[in-house]
């Protein structure tokens, strides 16, 4: 693999560019079985708590509670349990949006005995990601023990579950995280954030090391066509006032377009930011071109080999070790 090669693919660095912070609200299906006038598939966001059932599927009754709707309190002082009893359906609870957080709702309704929550939005707006809260105060110590699923479902599909229960009817549903894997053609579809640079501390440690024990998991997985895994190397840009700057000069390559940050963060010494895109670049066009020849696990044994023989360290990260470590693969 020549060097020119490698500037051919800029525009491949540049398309990555284009899914930086892309945000997706993981999805599922949620299948109303009965009663008649609301058989159908609704749509719910997956909350990043608890613990989806990714491939699998769950039945279960909802039911809406007389008190306590948001689930802001436990269900004890008011005296309601969802257990199911020997041989029923599990509860799905339903609960409204407002008032505290998602994971105090999904906490108070694991504790009454439910096996899944649903949490009804409160105003008509697209399906956001139920999250976690940021604060670090939050006293969320109970986070790690929610293991019920959850999911936020659309005000106007809650309204509707709320009227067939007040109804009477049995509402009986299937929430199912099938569809929530991207599987186009029964594989799995994977991306990897990584970077080239090899010495930052614990962080690139704990990054090679994760290469050597992954690498043979992920080769396996590729070759026999279970996964489709995509690479992807982060790369800054320097703002256009700072572009004369001795600091985007040293980390940027194409005019500030494409930067890392020094690896030593001194600019006086050791590697540069433009020398971590470069070395970023050529594992990219690897990926590229062993991709396109049928065999993108070989980017595993790249990279692996990379960092331990081009570290930074021992002064061989350089232009001539990783085209060494390249010539041993015939793609
Ligand atoms: C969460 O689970 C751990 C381990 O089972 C337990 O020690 C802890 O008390 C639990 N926390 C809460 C708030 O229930
Ligand atoms: C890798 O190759 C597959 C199959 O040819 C293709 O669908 C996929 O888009 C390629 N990935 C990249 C990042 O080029």
């Amino acid at each position: 693999m020549g060097g020119r090669m490698l500037w051919l693919l800029v525009p491949v660095l540049f398309l990555c560019g284009t899914c930086w912070g892309r945000y997706v609200v993981e999805k599922n299906s949620l299948k109303v079985t009965s009663p008649n006038s609301l058989k159908g598939i609704y749509e719910s966001a997956i909350g990043n708590f608890g613990v989806p059932q990714y491939g699998g599927t769950m039945v279960g009754i909802v039911a809406y509670p007389k008190a306590n709707r948001k689930a802001c309190h436990s269900f004890k002082d008011f005296d309601i349990s969802y257990k199911s009893k020997p041989g029923g359906f599990p509860t799905f609870l339903l609960v409204d949006r407002g008032d505290c957080y998602f994971i105090t709702k999904a906490w108070n309704a694991q504790n009454s005995g439910a096996a899944a929550v649903l949490v009804a939005d409160n105003v008509a707006e697209p399906l956001i990601t139920m999250n976690t809260p940021e604060e670090e105060n939050s006293k969320a110590d109970y986070l790690q023990n929610i293991t019920i699923p959850s999911a936020l479902i659309s005000k106007s599909f809650g309204d509707r579950l709320k009227k067939a229960i007040e109804n009477g009817d049995m509402v009986s549903v299937n929430l199912d995280w099938k569809e929530s894997l991207p599987h186009p053609d029964n594989r799995v579809e994977y991306e990897f954030w990584t970077n080239s640079n090899n010495e930052c501390g614990p962080k690139c440690d704990s990054q090679i090391q994760f290469f050597k024990n992954f690498k043979g998991a992920a080769q396996i997985l590729e070759k026999k066509s279970y996964t489709q895994f995509t690479p992807h190397y982060i790369t800054w840009y320097c703002a256009e006032i700072f572009l004369s700057s001795k600091r985007c000069k040293s980390q940027c390559i194409n005019h500030g377009r494409y930067c890392a940050p020094d690896p030593e963060q001194d600019f006086s010494k050791g590697y540069d930011g433009k020398d971590v895109v470069m070395q970023n670049l050529r594992q990219v066009c690897l990926f590229k071109v062993a991709n396109e020849s049928g065999k993108p696990w070989l980017w595993w044994d790249y990279v692996t080999d990379f960092a331990i023989r081009c570290p930074m360290k021992e002064k061989k990260y350089t232009k001539g070790c990783a085209e060494e470590v390249i010539n041993v693969y015939s793609i």
